[in-house]
Protein backbone atom coordinates (compact mmCIF):
# COMPACT_ATOMS: atom_id res chain seq x y z
CA UNK A 1 0.00 0.00 0.00
CA UNK A 2 1.65 3.30 -0.88
CA UNK A 3 0.46 6.07 0.99
CA UNK A 4 0.47 9.59 1.09
CA UNK A 5 -0.26 12.82 3.21
CA UNK A 6 -2.11 15.57 3.11
CA UNK A 7 -3.33 18.99 4.80
CA UNK A 8 -6.92 19.69 5.27
CA UNK A 9 -8.80 22.75 6.91
CA UNK A 10 -10.69 21.50 9.66
CA UNK A 11 -12.43 24.67 10.91
CA UNK A 12 -12.78 28.39 9.52
CA UNK A 13 -10.46 30.55 12.05
CA UNK A 14 -11.66 34.26 12.92
CA UNK A 15 -10.26 36.90 15.37
CA UNK A 16 -7.22 34.56 16.68
CA UNK A 17 -3.66 33.37 16.71
CA UNK A 18 -3.77 30.40 13.87
CA UNK A 19 -2.66 27.04 15.17
CA UNK A 20 -1.78 23.74 14.31
CA UNK A 21 -5.11 22.13 15.64
CA UNK A 22 -6.97 24.22 12.66
CA UNK A 23 -5.56 21.96 10.30
CA UNK A 24 -5.69 17.69 10.00
CA UNK A 25 -2.83 15.96 8.28
CA UNK A 26 -4.64 13.05 6.88
CA UNK A 27 -2.56 9.69 5.20
CA UNK A 28 -4.75 8.47 2.64
CA UNK A 29 -4.00 5.39 -0.04
CA UNK A 30 -2.49 7.16 -3.62
CA UNK A 31 -0.51 4.15 -5.57
CA UNK A 32 0.20 6.68 -8.90
CA UNK A 33 1.80 4.21 -10.60
CA UNK A 34 -1.36 2.15 -10.85
CA UNK A 35 -3.60 5.24 -11.22
CA UNK A 36 -5.48 5.91 -14.36
CA UNK A 37 -5.28 9.10 -16.11
CA UNK A 38 -7.79 10.85 -18.31
CA UNK A 39 -7.04 12.65 -21.33
CA UNK A 40 -5.03 15.69 -19.95
CA UNK A 41 -3.99 14.64 -16.84
CA UNK A 42 -0.96 14.24 -14.74
CA UNK A 43 0.32 13.12 -11.57
CA UNK A 44 2.08 15.75 -10.12
CA UNK A 45 4.62 15.26 -6.58
CA UNK A 46 4.95 18.66 -4.49
CA UNK A 47 9.05 19.64 -4.00
CA UNK A 48 8.47 23.04 -2.61
CA UNK A 49 5.71 25.15 -0.76
CA UNK A 50 5.61 28.50 -0.31
CA UNK A 51 4.05 29.79 2.89
CA UNK A 52 2.44 33.27 2.46
CA UNK A 53 0.59 35.87 4.92
CA UNK A 54 -2.29 35.77 2.25
CA UNK A 55 -3.40 32.54 3.54
CA UNK A 56 -4.05 33.66 7.01
CA UNK A 57 -6.90 35.74 5.07
CA UNK A 58 -8.37 32.70 3.42
CA UNK A 59 -8.46 30.95 6.10
CA UNK A 60 -11.61 33.29 7.53
CA UNK A 61 -14.95 32.59 6.43
CA UNK A 62 -14.66 36.81 5.62
CA UNK A 63 -15.33 38.01 2.45
CA UNK A 64 -12.10 39.07 0.64
CA UNK A 65 -10.29 39.67 -2.44
CA UNK A 66 -9.17 35.49 -2.27
CA UNK A 67 -11.41 33.11 -1.41
CA UNK A 68 -12.07 30.96 1.27
CA UNK A 69 -10.55 28.34 1.70
CA UNK A 70 -13.48 25.50 2.39
CA UNK A 71 -13.17 23.55 5.55
CA UNK A 72 -13.14 19.67 4.96
CA UNK A 73 -10.42 20.23 1.67
CA UNK A 74 -6.96 20.58 1.20
CA UNK A 75 -5.24 23.50 1.59
CA UNK A 76 -3.96 25.04 -1.40
CA UNK A 77 -0.76 27.44 -2.06
CA UNK A 78 1.85 28.79 -4.41
CA UNK A 79 4.14 25.55 -4.76
CA UNK A 80 6.42 24.12 -7.61
CA UNK A 81 5.90 20.37 -8.45
CA UNK A 82 7.45 17.64 -10.41
CA UNK A 83 5.96 15.84 -12.80
CA UNK A 84 6.15 11.90 -12.52
CA UNK A 85 3.07 10.29 -14.94
CA UNK A 86 1.64 12.46 -17.81
CA UNK A 87 -1.24 12.17 -20.09
CA UNK A 88 -0.98 15.42 -21.50
CA UNK A 89 1.07 16.62 -24.48
CA UNK A 90 2.46 19.84 -22.72
CA UNK A 91 3.73 18.13 -19.76
CA UNK A 92 6.26 15.70 -19.92
CA UNK A 93 7.67 13.41 -17.03
CA UNK A 94 10.29 15.25 -14.91
CA UNK A 95 9.13 18.35 -15.56
CA UNK A 96 8.83 21.10 -13.51
CA UNK A 97 5.53 22.89 -12.89
CA UNK A 98 4.37 26.60 -10.58
CA UNK A 99 0.88 27.64 -9.26
CA UNK A 100 -1.91 26.88 -7.02
CA UNK A 101 -1.70 23.43 -6.40
CA UNK A 102 -3.06 21.55 -2.77
CA UNK A 103 -0.75 20.45 0.03
CA UNK A 104 -0.65 16.76 -0.83
CA UNK A 105 2.58 14.60 -1.24
CA UNK A 106 1.20 13.79 -4.63
CA UNK A 107 -1.75 13.56 -6.35
CA UNK A 108 -3.67 13.72 -9.87
CA UNK A 109 -3.92 17.13 -11.40
CA UNK A 110 -5.73 19.00 -14.58
CA UNK A 111 -2.52 19.65 -16.56
CA UNK A 112 -4.23 22.62 -18.39
CA UNK A 113 -5.44 24.42 -15.25
CA UNK A 114 -3.71 27.12 -13.99
CA UNK A 115 0.16 25.76 -13.83
CA UNK A 116 3.13 26.60 -15.67
CA UNK A 117 6.90 25.66 -16.41
CA UNK A 118 9.60 26.41 -14.52
CA UNK A 119 12.95 25.07 -15.46
CA UNK A 120 15.89 24.78 -12.94
CA UNK A 121 18.51 25.05 -15.35
CA UNK A 122 17.75 28.49 -15.99
CA UNK A 123 17.97 29.56 -11.94
CA UNK A 124 17.15 27.44 -8.98
CA UNK A 125 13.74 26.31 -8.42
CA UNK A 126 13.40 28.56 -4.97
CA UNK A 127 13.70 32.00 -7.28
CA UNK A 128 9.90 31.04 -9.09
CA UNK A 129 8.71 31.35 -5.53
CA UNK A 130 10.78 34.17 -4.40
CA UNK A 131 12.00 37.16 -6.85
CA UNK A 132 10.51 35.66 -10.16
CA UNK A 133 7.41 34.76 -8.10
CA UNK A 134 4.46 36.52 -5.89
CA UNK A 135 6.86 38.30 -3.39
CA UNK A 136 9.25 40.01 -6.40
CA UNK A 137 6.43 40.76 -8.13
CA UNK A 138 4.62 42.22 -5.40
CA UNK A 139 7.91 44.59 -4.48
CA UNK A 140 8.43 45.57 -7.87
CA UNK A 141 4.89 46.62 -8.61
CA UNK A 142 4.48 48.31 -5.33
CA UNK A 143 7.13 50.40 -5.63
CA UNK A 144 7.06 50.96 -9.21
CA UNK A 145 3.12 51.73 -9.49
CA UNK A 146 2.86 53.64 -5.79
CA UNK A 147 6.11 54.27 -4.40
CA UNK A 148 7.68 55.99 -7.47
CA UNK A 149 11.12 56.26 -6.00
CA UNK A 150 13.69 58.81 -7.29
CA UNK A 151 17.86 59.36 -6.78
CA UNK A 152 18.48 60.62 -2.86
CA UNK A 153 14.84 59.97 -1.72
CA UNK A 154 14.37 58.24 1.55
CA UNK A 155 12.24 54.62 2.11
CA UNK A 156 11.41 53.05 4.90
CA UNK A 157 9.98 49.77 4.18
CA UNK A 158 8.51 47.37 7.38
CA UNK A 159 8.88 43.40 7.61
CA UNK A 160 12.30 44.40 6.05
CA UNK A 161 14.22 41.28 6.38
CA UNK A 162 10.91 39.32 5.17
CA UNK A 163 10.45 38.04 1.38
CA UNK A 164 8.30 41.14 0.13
CA UNK A 165 10.34 43.47 2.38
CA UNK A 166 14.06 42.25 1.66
CA UNK A 167 13.60 42.66 -2.53
CA UNK A 168 11.35 46.23 -1.90
CA UNK A 169 14.78 47.53 -0.06
CA UNK A 170 17.28 46.42 -2.48
CA UNK A 171 14.87 47.68 -5.64
CA UNK A 172 15.16 51.01 -3.22
CA UNK A 173 18.78 51.32 -3.56
CA UNK A 174 19.08 50.38 -7.14
CA UNK A 175 16.69 53.56 -7.24
CA UNK A 176 19.52 55.15 -5.82
CA UNK A 177 17.09 55.64 -2.37
CA UNK A 178 18.67 55.90 1.41
CA UNK A 179 17.00 52.56 2.17
CA UNK A 180 15.78 52.15 5.59
CA UNK A 181 14.72 48.76 6.94
CA UNK A 182 12.05 47.79 10.07
CA UNK A 183 12.68 44.35 11.46
CA UNK A 184 11.79 42.65 14.82
CA UNK A 185 15.53 41.89 16.03
CA UNK A 186 19.02 43.13 15.94
CA UNK A 187 19.93 40.04 14.16
CA UNK A 188 17.43 40.61 11.32
CA UNK A 189 18.95 44.22 11.01
CA UNK A 190 22.05 43.37 10.79
CA UNK A 191 21.65 41.33 7.98
CA UNK A 192 19.72 43.98 6.29
CA UNK A 193 22.94 46.36 6.48
CA UNK A 194 25.21 43.57 6.01
CA UNK A 195 24.25 41.55 3.28
CA UNK A 196 21.39 43.51 1.16
CA UNK A 197 23.46 47.29 1.33
CA UNK A 198 20.08 49.00 3.27
CA UNK A 199 21.83 52.40 4.75
CA UNK A 200 20.18 51.68 8.31
CA UNK A 201 17.87 49.56 9.80
CA UNK A 202 15.58 49.45 12.96
CA UNK A 203 14.57 46.97 15.67
CA UNK A 204 10.89 47.92 16.26
CA UNK A 205 11.23 46.00 19.38
CA UNK A 206 13.74 47.95 20.75
CA UNK A 207 12.61 50.62 23.72
CA UNK A 208 14.41 53.44 21.56
CA UNK A 209 12.73 52.15 18.77
CA UNK A 210 11.17 56.25 17.77
CA UNK A 211 14.29 57.80 18.48
CA UNK A 212 16.48 55.40 16.11
CA UNK A 213 13.64 55.60 13.69
CA UNK A 214 13.93 59.50 13.57
CA UNK A 215 18.18 59.12 13.49
CA UNK A 216 18.38 56.45 10.64
CA UNK A 217 15.81 59.12 8.61
CA UNK A 218 17.38 62.96 9.21
CA UNK A 219 15.80 63.93 5.84
CA UNK A 220 12.44 62.56 6.71
CA UNK A 221 10.43 59.87 5.28
CA UNK A 222 9.52 60.29 1.05
CA UNK A 223 8.06 56.32 0.65
CA UNK A 224 6.71 54.32 3.60
CA UNK A 225 6.15 50.80 2.00
CA UNK A 226 3.88 49.24 4.64
CA UNK A 227 3.40 45.51 5.11
CA UNK A 228 2.38 45.52 8.39
CA UNK A 229 0.76 47.99 9.82
CA UNK A 230 -0.50 48.47 13.57
CA UNK A 231 1.47 50.45 16.19
CA UNK A 232 4.93 50.32 14.15
CA UNK A 233 3.81 52.93 11.56
CA UNK A 234 2.48 55.48 13.89
CA UNK A 235 6.51 56.80 14.42
CA UNK A 236 6.61 57.17 10.61
CA UNK A 237 3.79 59.53 9.82
CA UNK A 238 5.38 61.72 12.04
CA UNK A 239 8.56 61.78 9.73
CA UNK A 240 6.35 61.88 6.25
CA UNK A 241 7.60 64.78 3.56
CA UNK A 242 5.95 66.52 1.45
CA UNK A 243 3.77 64.91 -1.46
CA UNK A 244 4.95 60.86 0.34
CA UNK A 245 4.02 57.88 -0.99
CA UNK A 246 2.94 54.92 1.14
CA UNK A 247 2.27 51.28 -1.18
CA UNK A 248 -0.11 49.76 1.67
CA UNK A 249 1.01 46.44 0.73
CA UNK A 250 -0.12 43.79 3.59
CA UNK A 251 -0.97 44.33 7.51
CA UNK A 252 0.39 40.94 9.09
CA UNK A 253 0.56 43.05 12.71
CA UNK A 254 -3.47 43.13 12.46
CA UNK A 255 -4.04 39.34 10.31
CA UNK A 256 -4.58 37.15 13.59
CA UNK A 257 -6.84 40.30 15.45
CA UNK A 258 -10.25 40.43 16.87
CA UNK A 259 -12.49 42.91 14.78
CA UNK A 260 -12.53 45.85 16.58
CA UNK A 261 -9.23 45.95 18.37
CA UNK A 262 -7.47 48.99 18.65
CA UNK A 263 -5.01 49.01 15.95
CA UNK A 264 -3.83 52.40 14.74
CA UNK A 265 -2.28 53.94 13.60
CA UNK A 266 -3.88 57.82 13.56
CA UNK A 267 -2.76 58.97 10.08
CA UNK A 268 -5.04 61.24 8.19
CA UNK A 269 -3.46 64.84 9.77
CA UNK A 270 -0.31 63.58 8.89
CA UNK A 271 -1.23 62.84 5.07
CA UNK A 272 -3.54 65.84 4.94
CA UNK A 273 -0.19 68.01 6.45
CA UNK A 274 2.18 66.47 3.87
CA UNK A 275 0.06 65.65 0.82
CA UNK A 276 1.06 61.94 1.23
CA UNK A 277 -0.93 59.30 -1.02
CA UNK A 278 -1.43 56.13 0.83
CA UNK A 279 -2.71 53.54 -1.28
CA UNK A 280 -3.33 50.29 -0.94
CA UNK A 281 -2.74 47.11 -3.52
CA UNK A 282 -2.44 43.44 -4.76
CA UNK A 283 -0.66 42.15 -6.86
CA UNK A 284 -2.60 41.18 -8.83
CA UNK A 285 -3.84 44.48 -9.79
CA UNK A 286 -0.83 44.58 -12.14
CA UNK A 287 -1.18 41.10 -14.15
CA UNK A 288 -0.76 42.81 -17.19
CA UNK A 289 2.86 44.13 -16.69
CA UNK A 290 3.95 40.85 -14.78
CA UNK A 291 5.97 40.14 -18.33
CA UNK A 292 8.22 43.31 -18.15
CA UNK A 293 8.24 43.19 -14.29
CA UNK A 294 9.75 39.75 -14.64
CA UNK A 295 12.19 41.10 -17.61
CA UNK A 296 13.68 43.91 -15.31
CA UNK A 297 14.15 41.55 -11.94
CA UNK A 298 15.84 38.71 -14.41
CA UNK A 299 18.24 41.61 -15.59
CA UNK A 300 19.10 42.52 -11.83
CA UNK A 301 19.73 39.47 -10.88
CA UNK A 302 21.87 38.44 -13.95
CA UNK A 303 23.85 41.86 -12.82
CA UNK A 304 23.98 40.39 -9.73
CA UNK A 305 22.01 43.76 -7.91
CA UNK A 306 19.34 41.62 -6.42
CA UNK A 307 19.73 39.19 -4.12
CA UNK A 308 16.82 36.27 -3.24
CA UNK A 309 17.14 35.07 0.42
CA UNK A 310 15.50 32.10 1.86
CA UNK A 311 15.04 30.28 4.68
CA UNK A 312 14.08 26.81 3.74
CA UNK A 313 12.42 23.81 6.35
CA UNK A 314 11.98 20.62 5.07
CA UNK A 315 9.72 17.45 5.25
CA UNK A 316 5.86 17.51 4.46
CA UNK A 317 5.11 17.85 8.48
CA UNK A 318 6.80 21.13 8.44
CA UNK A 319 4.54 22.98 6.26
CA UNK A 320 1.81 24.05 8.92
CA UNK A 321 4.52 25.06 11.71
CA UNK A 322 6.60 27.12 9.12
CA UNK A 323 3.39 29.08 8.15
CA UNK A 324 2.33 29.50 11.93
CA UNK A 325 6.00 30.71 12.21
CA UNK A 326 5.88 33.97 9.78
CA UNK A 327 3.85 35.79 12.77
CA UNK A 328 6.50 35.33 15.02
CA UNK A 329 8.95 36.18 12.77
CA UNK A 330 11.18 33.21 12.20
CA UNK A 331 12.19 34.20 8.88
CA UNK A 332 14.55 35.84 6.86
CA UNK A 333 13.94 36.14 3.15
CA UNK A 334 11.12 34.10 1.55
CA UNK A 335 9.97 31.34 3.87
CA UNK A 336 9.40 28.00 1.64
CA UNK A 337 9.45 24.97 2.68
CA UNK A 338 11.17 22.00 0.76
CA UNK A 339 9.57 17.95 0.38
CA UNK A 340 13.04 16.60 0.84
CA UNK A 341 11.55 14.84 4.21
CA UNK A 342 14.83 15.73 5.88
CA UNK A 343 12.28 16.34 8.42
CA UNK A 344 14.88 19.10 9.36
CA UNK A 345 14.83 22.49 10.54
CA UNK A 346 16.97 25.11 8.95
CA UNK A 347 17.47 28.73 9.93
CA UNK A 348 14.26 28.49 11.55
N1 LIG B 1 -0.63 43.18 -1.55
C1 LIG B 1 -0.21 42.02 -2.06
O1 LIG B 1 -0.55 41.64 -3.19
C2 LIG B 1 0.72 41.18 -1.24
C3 LIG B 1 1.42 40.09 -1.81
C4 LIG B 1 2.32 39.37 -1.02
C5 LIG B 1 2.48 39.72 0.32
N2 LIG B 1 1.75 40.76 0.83
C6 LIG B 1 1.91 41.18 2.22
O2 LIG B 1 3.25 41.59 2.40
C7 LIG B 1 3.63 41.36 3.74
C8 LIG B 1 4.92 40.54 3.76
O3 LIG B 1 4.66 39.29 3.17
P1 LIG B 1 5.84 38.23 2.94
O4 LIG B 1 5.27 37.10 2.18
O5 LIG B 1 7.01 38.91 2.40
O6 LIG B 1 6.09 37.72 4.43
P2 LIG B 1 7.43 37.89 5.25
O7 LIG B 1 7.70 39.35 5.38
O8 LIG B 1 8.48 37.03 4.66
O9 LIG B 1 7.06 37.25 6.66
C9 LIG B 1 6.29 37.92 7.56
C10 LIG B 1 7.15 38.83 8.47
O10 LIG B 1 6.28 39.78 9.09
C11 LIG B 1 6.81 40.17 10.33
N3 LIG B 1 5.73 40.16 11.33
C12 LIG B 1 4.93 39.13 11.65
N4 LIG B 1 4.05 39.50 12.60
C13 LIG B 1 4.34 40.81 12.89
C14 LIG B 1 3.78 41.76 13.79
N5 LIG B 1 2.76 41.46 14.59
N6 LIG B 1 4.31 43.01 13.82
C15 LIG B 1 5.35 43.34 13.00
N7 LIG B 1 5.91 42.48 12.13
C16 LIG B 1 5.41 41.23 12.07
C17 LIG B 1 7.90 39.16 10.71
O11 LIG B 1 9.16 39.80 10.64
P3 LIG B 1 9.83 40.56 11.91
O12 LIG B 1 10.74 39.58 12.57
O13 LIG B 1 10.52 41.70 11.32
O14 LIG B 1 8.70 40.93 12.83
C18 LIG B 1 7.79 38.08 9.64
O15 LIG B 1 9.03 37.52 9.30
C19 LIG B 1 2.46 40.66 4.43
O16 LIG B 1 1.68 41.63 5.10
C20 LIG B 1 1.68 40.10 3.26
O17 LIG B 1 0.32 39.91 3.56
C21 LIG B 1 0.89 41.47 0.08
Amino acid sequence: MVMIKKIILKNHVEGRMVQQSDFDVQSVEFNYEAVELAENEIVIKLELVSVDPYIRGRLSAAKSYAASYKVGEPMIGICVGRILKSNNPKWAVGDHCCGELPWMEIFKFNGNRGIYKVNDKLVPLETYLNILGVVGLTAYHGMREIGEPKSGETLVVSAAAGGVGSIVGQIGKIKGCRVVGIAGSDEKCEFLKRELGFDAAVNYNSPTYRKDLRLACPKGVDIYFDNVGGKISEPIFLLLNQFARIPVCGAISMYNSAPGDSVGPHCQVHLVRTSTRMQGFIVTDYSKKNGEAIRELSQWIVQGKLKGKTTITHGFDQIIPSFLSLFSGSNTGKLLVKMDNTNQKSNL
